[in-house]
């Protein structure tokens, strides 16, 4: 009778918690919701930060172009103007000076030295870069063996060699790809709980339909050997709070993965997945994917080339990304 009194108690003690975790994943998701609602650039373009990311969006777009395996001259000729409309734009409404948007306007530069001899259709791009008498931006074409010298650099310098690559020469062992996550895997987790989970994915067709479905590899997904995707585990979920916990401990395994597969030397590309339930649905199916994990991110992975294009991807300075607070420090 008394252990059956207990076995009630913690049954209903274990049922009460889960309804408490109900509630708080339900205000936290609320929360967020709010809180994207009132403040996604996507939703506000008005703002200046949210315009000064559009911005980044369109030279992101010509860097790639220019810097794509496959790439054919007069590609993307009205990104390009839409890019010089954007700029011309934003400093109308917030004048000059920021460090993106004038390399966006080198960008645009570097595009047009690229079709100088392009017959027509640039006269736009032709009056946006007379008004503005920049140098055109260089983007890094490297040899392999330059590209991965700093592989054993104390952390800076091997930090700053990192680059994702769109260019794949070949295929990459299976054992470096076990070798790079088995150094991803030192990356840390809350509560050492381990969130991540790599499905690695090799064959073409099947790579090709994965990233149909995530759509940001045109021009370069093709050539890659494998994808690797990165999955974090809900049920290591242990309250509501931690909404966001899968997406944290699977993006922290990433860069660690990140640097894992550059000190290998395999060329990788990250890739979001930004996509719609139909589509995450959709690549669970395909690959076998549980329910209880979480798609973070995937990279697409092969051995680089001899030589190859590296979009420059300039940072923001320190100033305009680290703010102190209560004090001098
Ligand atoms: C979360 C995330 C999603 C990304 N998605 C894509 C993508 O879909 N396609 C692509 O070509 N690059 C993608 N990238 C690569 C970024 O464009 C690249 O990391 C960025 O421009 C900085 O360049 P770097 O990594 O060479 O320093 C992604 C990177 C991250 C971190």
């Amino acid at each position: 009778m008394v252990e059956s009194l207990k076995r009630l108690k913690r049954a209903l003690c274990a049922f009460l918690l889960r309804m408490k975790i109900r509630r708080e994943a339900n205000a936290a998701f609320r929360y967020d919701r709010r809180l994207f609602m009132r403040n996604a650039g996507a939703l506000h373009p008005e703002r200046k930060a949210a315009a000064v990311s559009e911005i980044v969006m369109g030279y992101h777009v010509l860097e790639k172009g220019i810097t794509m395996p496959h790439r054919r001259l007069g590609f993307g000729r009205d990104a390009a103007c839409r890019l010089a409309d954007l700029i011309d734009s934003f400093e109308r409404r917030f004048g000059k000076g920021d460090g993106q948007v004038d390399h966006a306007a080198s960008v645009l530069r570097a595009y047009r030295e690229l079709h100088r001899d392009w017959p027509a259709g640039m006269e736009r791009l032709d009056a946006f870069l007379a008004e503005h008498p920049c140098a055109a931006a260089v983007e890094p074409h490297v040899r392999r063996a330059d590209f991965f010298a700093a592989r054993e650099s104390p952390f800076p310098a091997f930090a700053a060699s990192r680059h994702v690559v769109r260019h794949f020469g070949g295929p990459v062992p299976r054992e470096t790809i076990e070798r790079a996550v088995s150094v991803a895997l030192t990356a840390p987790s809350a509560c050492n709980r381990q969130h991540a989970r790599v499905h690695a994915v090799c064959g073409k067709r099947l790579i090709e339909r994965l990233f149909a479905l995530q759509g940001g590899t045109r021009g370069f997904g093709q050539d890659a050997d494998k994808a690797l995707v990165v999955t974090a585990d809900l049920s290591s979920v242990r309250w509501g709070w931690e909404r966001h916990d899968a997406y944290v401990n699977g993006g922290i395994f990433v860069m660690n993965l990140a640097y894992a597969l550059h000190h290998c030397g395999v060329a990788h590309c990250i890739l979001h997945w930004s996509v719609s339930p139909r589509a995450d649905a959709e690549a669970r199916k395909l690959l076998g994917i549980p329910g209880n994990e979480a798609i973070v991110q995937i990279l697409a992975c092969g051995l680089p080339p001899e030589e190859f294009d590296v979009a420059a991807s300039p940072r923001r300075p320190l100033c305009e990304a680290m703010v102190w607070h209560g004090g001098a420090g």
